[in-house]
C-alpha cells in the first residue's frame, strides 16, 4: 500500500527572511557603517546606499566590466560580488581617483586621448586600467588590449582607450 505520510504532513514554518547585516568598508578614504540585505551587491550598495553611481550596472553578469570597482587595490566586478564579503574592506570608486582637485593621469589620458563616446563604460574602464597597471604585466598595446577585454565599450573606442592607457603608464 502506498505510503501518504508525505501528503498529510504539516506544512513547514515559513522561513523569516535574514535580518540587514552590519557592514564596515572604507570608500574612497571615508569609513561607512552600513546595514543592507545579506544578498546586497557592492554595485548596489555604492549605487544605492551611498549614491556612488559613477560605477554602473551594465550586464550585472559578470560580461561588461561597467561596474569595475578597485577593492584593497584590486579590480573586481562589483555585480558579481556580494558587499558583505567585503566588509572591512578599502573601496575605490571612479569618484576617489581624483586627489586634491587634479584628474587621476588616466581620467586626464581619457580626456586627451577622446577615449569614449557615450561615456557609460569610461568609470569601469578607468578602474580596471588603474588595477591593471597596479598589477604591472601589461607592457605592450596587444598585452593592455588582452588584459582590459573585460572591459566591454558599446561604443568601440578601444584604440583611443589603449592610447590613454599607454599615456597613463608612461607618466607615473
Ligand atoms: Fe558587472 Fe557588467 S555590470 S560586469
Ligand atoms: Fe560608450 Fe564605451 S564609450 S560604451
Amino acid at each position: 500500500m502506498a505510503d501518504i505520510s508525505m501528503a498529510t504532513r504539516p506544512l513547514k514554518e515559513a522561513i523569516p527572511s535574514p535580518a540587514k547585516i552590519s557592514i564596515a568598508l572604507t570608500v574612497n578614504g571615508i569609513r561607512k557603517q552600513l546595514a543592507a540585505a545579506p544578498w546586497t551587491t557592492l554595485l548596489d550598495l555604492l549605487r544605492d546606499h551611498l549614491d556612488l553611481t559613477g560605477t554602473k550596472k551594465g550586464c550585472a553578469h559578470g560580461q561588461c566590466g561597467a561596474c569595475t570597482v578597485l577593492v584593497d587595490g584590486r579590480r573586481i566586478n562589483s555585480c558579481l560580488t556580494l558587499a558583505v564579503m567585503k566588509d572591512g574592506a578599502e573601496v575605490v570608486t571612479i569618484e576617489g581617483l581624483a586627489k586634491d582637485g587634479a584628474l587621476h593621469p588616466l581620467q586626464q589620458a581619457f580626456i586627451d586621448h577622446d577615449a569614449f563616446q557615450c561615456g557609460y563604460c569610461t568609470p569601469g574602464q578607468i578602474c580596471s586600467a588603474a588595477g591593471m597597471i597596479a598589477e604591472g604585466k601589461a607592457k605592450t598595446p596587444d598585452e593592455i588590449r588582452e588584459l582590459m577585454s573585460g572591459n566591454i565599450c558599446r561604443c568601440a573606442a578601444y584604440p583611443n582607450i589603449v592610447a590613454a592607457i599607454q599615456q597613463a603608464m608612461s607618466r607615473p
